[in-house]
């Protein structure tokens, strides 16, 4: 599976179909078949790596996130909710880049699009001034800790036909590591709605994604 999305997003993008699979797969008679199958794959999916769901429709944990296309961090911490936000860790943000790749091609976000949100504690060194906050080198503010959670948004038309914007979300804890395996989808009241009605662009919340507003223009 991974060596024919490799392939497709290759040929696209080079319009080498042969010889990028050749020099691949190492094997001329291979490579023709995995061409042909690349093209169907591309035509179906538009050469976006999808997620891996079990038997029972569960999504599976991403892979390699980390390494993904960072577009963002936003903050509320608790000193400045009350002390109680919801989230009161960084969020640092990811799109699977070959989903990203097409965003940057198309403004839009494909079928099969995977954007991973992984929640960050705010470090804390014990003299934090009543406000959350930490002197460190480089000056007093706000620095990331430990990882605390992991969450999942994926598009797909033909699996979530009856989500807004075929749009779902995941949770595979907001807990330390090691997060869950596998996440169910949520309900739609329960994430998907706010997202449909506070989110920019297709339910994603680029006006705080300064690397999605770059790709956009
Ligand atoms: C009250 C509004 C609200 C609800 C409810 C909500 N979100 Fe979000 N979500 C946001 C905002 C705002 C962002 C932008 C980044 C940030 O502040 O974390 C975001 C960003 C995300 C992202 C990164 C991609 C994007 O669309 O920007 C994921 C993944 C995500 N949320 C998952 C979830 C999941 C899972 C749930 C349900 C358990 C959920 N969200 C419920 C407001 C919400």
């Amino acid at each position: 599976m991974k060596k024919i999305a490799t392939i497709t997003k290759a040929t696209i993008v080079a319009g080498l179909l042969i010889s990028g699979c050749a020099t691949i797969s190492g094997a001329a008679d291979t490579a023709t078949s995995s061409a042909s199958r690349a093209v169907t794959a591309a035509a179906s999916t538009q050469g976006v790596q999808e997620a891996s769901f079990t038997s029972t429709g569960a999504v599976r944990q991403p892979v390699g996130y980390r390494e993904w296309i960072y577009i963002g961090t936003p903050l509320t911490p608790n000193a400045l909710n009350g002390g109680a936000a919801a989230f009161p860790e960084f969020h640092n943000v990811y799109v699977e880049p070959t989903a990203f790749k097409h965003f940057e091609r198309t403004g839009e976000w494909a079928d099969g699009t995977q954007i991973a949100k992984e929640l960050v504690s705010v470090r804390s060194n014990n003299n934090d001034e009543g406000n959350g906050s930490s002197q460190e080198v480089s000056g007093r503010g706000y620095f990331m800790g430990e990882f605390v959670g992991l969450e999942l948004a994926v598009k797909d038309s033909s699996r979530y036909a009856d989500e807004p914007g075929n749009w779902a979300y995941f949770s595979f804890g907001h807990t330390p590591e090691p997060y869950a395996a596998t996440a169910e989808a949520f309900p739609a009241e329960s994430c998907n709605a706010c997202h449909a009605a506070s989110a920019e662009t297709d339910f994603v919340f680029s006006q705080f994604y300064p690397v999605v507003r770059a790709a956009q223009n």
